[in-house]
């Protein structure tokens, strides 16, 4: 594979650095940074050359940030389906709505597009340990490819908050598993400042190259969709990584010739942890960070996104906006989605569907556009809430009678067996 130029450049005052260095945020000005591509130096055929591979993460390997794939750790990511929604969109009206189903992913979220290229880049840089803090779905992902790569992995969660099933995925895999007495905007603080000061990889979304694997999801999409770029995509938003990642994609696409529009970019956050839908309503310039966020959307459950400035630069070059919506919404936007589409997943996921469900019944979307929710994790990861909200099945005799009892009306039943 022509492995292409890249650098490391701040989003803020343009500063270059070298793609070997471990840096996470500008040295001149503290901006976020981004990997750039030499574009001029992208084969010709490069269309031609994707098309011949697998639909993962890796068909896209001249647009990574790795210099060779000799090392490349990977589980099988990405190359997620996009379903057609069918009940779903002949309810709100939409003739072309999809979801593309992340939780489809090796530990059953997004999260694992970025670490395939954030764990190799560490064992690239000769990085023997990594870290991140994490609301559960980067920590699960980052336990496993650190055991796929035989590394050492540190994670920092809130105590209490991290849903059942991503706890128990960092512990299998072999993680030191701290919960701090706080929540996941003071747990990254610590760990952003344990990374500076000793040898230690840190995972976060913060991580220029981390991103880069998430912003495959927009290049599946165009591929998906036969070489188009859809109108709207629809993602929940926490960190503020993946929608900035997505957009990041969908640019570079643009830039060259492989799609004709850019879509618009629709963040979702939950209405008590919305730092950036409420700095964007006020119309301020700088963000207001959310002190104590709280929703039942545990994996969004951020009040300070560290990507903010990506974030809120994506949804106003993509002409976009960003939505709230609230638990109840949430949840009912869960129950929707599996009960009409099949589809079961965990409440930060169901965000997108609650936002879709808002910003169509507000008219904002037209019928024959094509609209893409991003369905971030499985509902697996957390089925406690669907315990504490649904009634336990009924518990009968174990006899024929007892059964059907419960699921034929009385009348029927008697109709039955007079044959
Ligand atoms: N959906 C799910 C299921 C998530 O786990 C996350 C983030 C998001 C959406 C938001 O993505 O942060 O890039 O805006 N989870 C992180 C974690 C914070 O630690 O697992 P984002």
């Amino acid at each position: 594979m022509a492995q292409i130029n890249f650098h490391l450049e701040c989003i803020d005052c343009g500063a270059h650095y070298s793609p070997d260095h471990v840096i996470y945020t500008c040295n001149r000005c503290g901006g976020l940074l981004s990997v750039e591509y030499d574009l001029s130096e992208i084969p010709e055929n490069l269309d031609l050359l994707w098309k011949k591979r697998e639909l993962n993460v890796w068909r896209y390997g001249e647009l990574l940030p790795i210099k060779s794939e000799d090392i490349k750790i990977s589980l099988g990511e990405g190359g997620t389906s996009l379903n057609r929604c069918v009940r779903l969109s002949r309810d709100l009206g939409l003739r072309n709505l999809f979801v593309k189903n992340e939780g489809e992913n090796p530990t059953g979220s997004f999260k694992d597009r970025g670490m395939t290229v954030g764990v190799t880049k560490a064992l690239e840089i000769g990085m023997r340990k990594v870290a991140c803090a994490s609301t559960g779905n980067t920590s699960a992902s980052l336990a496993a490819y650190a055991a796929r790569a035989g590394i050492e992995c540190i994670v920092l969660i809130p105590s209490g908050k991290v849903a059942f099933g991503k706890l128990t995925q960092a512990i299998i895999h072999g993680a030191k598993v701290i919960q701090i007495m706080g929540n996941f905007d003071e747990a990254l603080k610590i760990v952003r400042r344990i990374c500076l000061s000793h040898p230690i990889y840190l995972l976060n979304s913060l991580n220029p190259f981390r991103l880069e694997g998430q912003k495959t999801t927009a290049f599946e999409i165009r591929d998906q969709l036969g070489g188009e770029a859809p109108d709207k995509i629809v993602v929940p938003v926490g960190n503020a990584g993946n929608i900035s990642a997505i957009w990041k994609g969908f640019v570079e696409l643009h830039k060259l010739g492989l799609i004709e529009n850019t879509p618009q970019m629709i963040g979702v956050q939950a209405e008590g942890a919305a730092p950036i839908a409420n700095s964007l309503e006020k119309g301020l310039c700088e963000i207001q960070f959310v002190d104590n966020p709280e929703t039942v959307a545990t994996a969004i459950r951020i009040g300070s996104p560290v990507n903010w400035k990506k974030a809120i630069r994506a949804v106003k070059e993509s002409n976009g906006l960003v939505e709230k919506v609230s638990d109840e919404e949430i949840l009912e936007a869960q129950r929707i989605l599996a009960r009409m589409e099949g589809l079961f997943v965990e409440p930060a996921s169901a965000a997108s569907i609650a936002g879709l469900i808002k910003i169509a019944k507000r008219g904002l979307i037209e019928k024959d556009e094509t609209v893409i929710c991003i369905l971030t994790g499985h509902g697996l990861k957390d089925p406690n809430i669907i315990l504490r909200r649904f009634p336990r099945p009924i518990e009968v005799e174990a006899t024929e009678e007892a059964v059907i009892n419960v699921i034929m009306p009385k009348k029927e039943t008697i109709k039955t067996s007079a044959f």
